[in-house]
């Protein structure tokens, strides 16, 4: 069982742009509680190559930059490792600067799909080359005088979104951004700290060009994605009462919490309040019966990451639970749909599989196979789902965990830690 209260790793969306926004104004930005996983520490790694000063503190981050307007050209390969968010916001950035740019990243990043970003790019001006058509990394980067776009993205994208806004800040007049659902919030909600004007009505978004940065101070809280582990694990493991603080509820992040309430979850918010702009709040969570769900539509954006985490509470639920319109899962760290389902077949756990989907036969006294070994496919949050699988049968294996550290590194130890008498129960 799991007992206790948990900081959880801080929020890595955030974190990103914390970095990025603070390298691109002119003077020294601190940014409090950031995280320090791969993926953040690749976004540090572009900018400290175009000249900006990152000092890494307990806690913190100390970002001194000359401004962007005298950012160096990176004299090597800018390799953003695992990174999806680095490599489509940077993008954006780079093509706003007068540099030129070459871009890579790991197997898995090297197979996402970044005609999204690079199209509506190409339509402001920047001149960018990938391989396989402009499909793919790596990709080469020449940026500078860009105009603004008015674009309609076919896809709910907060990646795709912050990456056109953010070149649209280097560009003359204004660009706009209509997505068919809202996709996270962070760029729009952090912009404006920064000194940068931004309009929004329901799904548009818009920033003039010529903005200037100035620094801050900013303090990130904990990451609902990271959280989502601990609130299934909380959920299936019998006895179990947990909180997790500091958890950033942002709306456009809190399907996670709709959704599991909606299974019977035993869940509450507490002690909500406000952090540089965003929601944030303790969450108390117990063991509970749950029941199955259907997930789609205007939902699945706002819990595109956690699906996996949920597919495990899914696996414990009485009832078949299904999750339609989650295509843009193919395009993950992974192809989720399919490494999701893998893990869930070799516990014997009855499915289909769907294009965009798949659907979860439940059972809430499930007996999990002694000695049964799953995989992370090299993915974060498939490693982390298939560990949960571990509190109920301590004999599952699960390989390749290192990729962990991409989002949450230390993951396994905490979990630990709220384990009563540091014992798999
Ligand atoms: C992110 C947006 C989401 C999410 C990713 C982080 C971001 O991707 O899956 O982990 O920080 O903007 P998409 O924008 O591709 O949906």
């Amino acid at each position: 069982m799991l007992n206790g209260s948990v900081d959880i790793a801080p929020d890595k969306s955030i974190t990103h742009r914390a970095i990025m926004f603070s390298s691109l104004a002119r003077g020294t930005s601190h940014i409090v509680n950031p995280l320090l996983g791969e993926d953040n520490i690749s976004t540090c790694q572009a900018f400290e190559a175009m000249g900006v000063e990152i000092t890494r503190e307990e806690r913190k981050l100390i970002i001194n930059s000359p401004g962007f307007e005298q950012l160096q050209e990176a004299s090597d390969v800018l390799d953003f490792g695992n990174s999806g968010t680095t490599t489509r916001l940077m993008l954006g950035i780079l093509s706003g600067l007068p540099l030129f740019s070459i871009i890579t990243g790991d197997r898995y990043l090297r197979q996402r799909p970044m005609l999204r970003v690079i199209e509506p790019l190409r339509r402001m001006g920047a001149r960018i080359d990938a391989r396989s058509g402009g499909k793919l990394l790596p990709a080469a980067v020449r940026g500078g005088a860009l105009n603004g776009i008015d674009h309609r993205s076919q896809v709910a994208s907060a990646q795709v979104k912050s990456a056109i806004l953010l070149a649209g800040l280097f560009a003359n007049g204004t660009t706009t951004v209509q997505e068919p659902e809202l996709s996270r919030d962070h760029t729009e909600r952090m912009l404006p700290f920064y000194g940068v004007k931004v309009q929004r009505e329901d799904r548009w978004t818009s920033v003039q060009g010529g903005a200037q940065l100035h620094p801050v101070d900013m303090t990130v809280p904990g990451d609902i994605s990271s959280a989502a582990f601990f609130l299934v694990a909380a959920c299936v493991t019998p006895g179990s009462a947990v909180t997790i603080c500091n958890v950033g509820v942002n709306p456009t992040r809190t399907g996670i919490i709709d959704v599991l309430q909606q299974m019977g979850a035993k869940l509450e918010l507490r002690n909500q309040r406000t952090v540089c702009g965003e929601p944030v709040a303790d969450i108390e969570v117990c063991h509970s019966s749950l029941s199955a769900v259907d997930i789609y539509g205007s939902t699945i954006p706002r819990l595109i990451d956690e699906i996996p985490a949920l597919a495990v509470a899914m696996a414990f639920a009485e009832g078949k639970s299904t999750v339609k319109d989650g295509s843009e899962l193919r395009v993950k760290e992974t192809d989720r749909i399919a490494t999701t389902l893998a893990n869930l077949k070799a516990l014997g756990v009855e499915y289909s599989e769907y294009e965009d989907g798949f659907a979860i036969t439940g059972d809430p006294e499930r007996k999990l196979p002694a000695g049964a070994v799953l995989d992370s496919y090299g993915d974060h949050r498939i490693g982390m789902s298939a560990w949960l699988f571990r509190l109920l049968q301590p004999t599952i294996e699960v390989e390749g965990m290192e990729c962990v550290a991409v989002s949450f590194p230390g993951f396994q130890q905490k979990l630990q830690s709220l384990q009563s008498n540091g014992a798999l129960s």
